[in-house]
C-alpha cells in the first residue's frame, strides 16, 4: 500500500478557538495570521511542500472563510490587477492553485479522534496525513514528508514526537517504547494528556501519517479525555493490533493555539522577513532595554 504516494491530509479546522476569544468570535483560529498569513495556509504549505494536494478539511459552523481563503477570489484579483499590483494577484492566485479542498462537516464537537472519523469516506483506502493547525513545525524537510519516508519503511502508522518539560506532559499525548535509532521509536505504551505518572516526556505533534485501519479503531474509540472521542486513544488500539512508530522530527515547533507559542511564532516568522528584521530587532532592543 506505501508504494501509492501520499496525496490526502486530513485537517481538523472545526475547533471553537475559545482561547483566542474575542479575536475568534466570528473568525476561525485557523485564519489568525502568523506575520501577514493565515496560520492554517502555513500548514497547507508544508502540505503543498510535501507533495499533498488532497485537502480535506473537517470544519465546524462558520468557517467559510477558510473555504474563501483557498477559492478564487474574482473581485479582489480584477481590482488589484487594475491597479497594476500584479505581485498581490500572483500571491492570492498561488495560494488558490496551491491545492483542491474538499470540507467535510462535523456535526457534533466529539474531539479530534472523531474529526478525524468524518474524513473516512473522503480518505478511502489508502494511508493519509493528518496535519493540526495548532502546530506549526518550521524547518528545511516538511515534517509530514519525515512522517512519511518512515511509514514506507516500517510499513506502520507514523506520529511526530518532541521532548518536553516533565511539568508539560498533561498537556499533550505522551508516548514511549523503544528506540529503534536514534530518532525512530517503537511505541509500546501512548497514553493521552496523563495526569500523573507520565510514561516518558515525549509529547505527540499535530502530524500524523497513519493506514486506513485507524478508521475502525475509531470507530470502536470511548469517549475519554474530556469527555472527547480522543485520537490517541485510537492510536493505542492501532498500536496494539498492528504496531505505531513514533519519529522525532527536525525544526522548530511552534504552538499556535496556546498566547505564548503565537506571539513567538509571529516573531520568529517576521525575522525570517528582509523587510521587517531590522526594524523588529531594534524595537525589541528597546523594549529590553526599557525594562531593565
Ligand atoms: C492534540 C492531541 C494531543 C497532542 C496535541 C499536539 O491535543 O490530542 O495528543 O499532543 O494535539 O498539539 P490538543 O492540543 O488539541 O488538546
Amino acid at each position: 500500500m506505501s508504494q501509492t504516494p501520499l496525496t490526502k491530509v486530513v485537517i481538523p479546522a472545526a475547533g471553537l478557538g475559545t482561547r483566542f476569544l474575542p479575536a475568534t468570535k466570528a473568525l476561525p483560529k485557523e485564519m489568525l495570521p502568523i506575520v501577514d498569513t493565515p496560520t492554517l495556509q502555513y500548514i497547507v504549505e508544508e502540505a503543498v511542500a510535501a507533495g499533498l494536494k488532497d485537502l480535506i478539511l473537517i470544519q465546524g459552523r462558520g468557517k467559510s472563510a477558510i473555504e474563501d481563503h483557498f477559492d478564487v477570489a474574482f473581485e479582489l484579483e480584477t481590482t488589484l490587477a487594475a491597479r497594476n499590483k500584479t505581485k498581490d494577484v500572483e500571491a492570492l492566485r498561488r495560494i488558490s492553485s496551491m491545492v483542491s479542498v474538499l470540507s467535510v462537516r462535523q456535526k457534533v464537537p466529539l474531539g479530534l479522534g472523531h474529526a478525524v472519523l468524518c474524513a473516512k469516506s473522503a480518505v478511502g483506502n489508502e494511508p493519509f496525513g493528518v496535519m493540526l493547525g495548532d502546530d506549526m513545525v518550521d524547518g528545511e524537510d516538511p515534517c509530514i514528508l519525515q512522517l512519511w519516508r518512515v511509514f514506507q519503511k516500517h510499513q506502520k502508522g507514523v506520529i511526530a514526537l518532541m521532548e518536553v518539560p516533565a511539568e508539560e506532559t498533561s498537556m499533550y499525548g505522551i508516548a514511549a517504547g523503544d528506540m529503534l535509532d536514534e530518532r525512530t521509536m517503537n511505541i509500546t505504551r501512548i497514553v493521552e494528556k496523563p495526569k500523573k505518572d507520565a510514561p516518558s516526556r515525549m509529547a505527540v505533534i499535530g502530524r500524523y501519517v497513519l493506514p486506513p485501519s485507524i478508521f475502525e479503531h475509531l470507530e470502536k474509540t470511548e469517549r475519554g479525555v474530556g469527555g472527547e472521542i480522543q485520537l490517541t486513544d485510537a492510536l493505542a488500539r492501532l498500536m496494539a493490533t498492528e504496531g505505531l512508530i513514533g519519529y522525532r522530527f527536525t525544526g522548530t515547533r511552534y504552538d499556535a493555539g496556546d498566547k505564548l507559542g503565537y506571539l513567538k511564532a509571529n516573531i520568529a516568522y517576521a525575522l525570517k522577513r528582509p523587510e521587517l528584521r531590522d526594524g523588529l530587532m531594534a524595537f525589541m532592543g528597546e523594549l529590553t532595554g526599557a525594562k531593565k
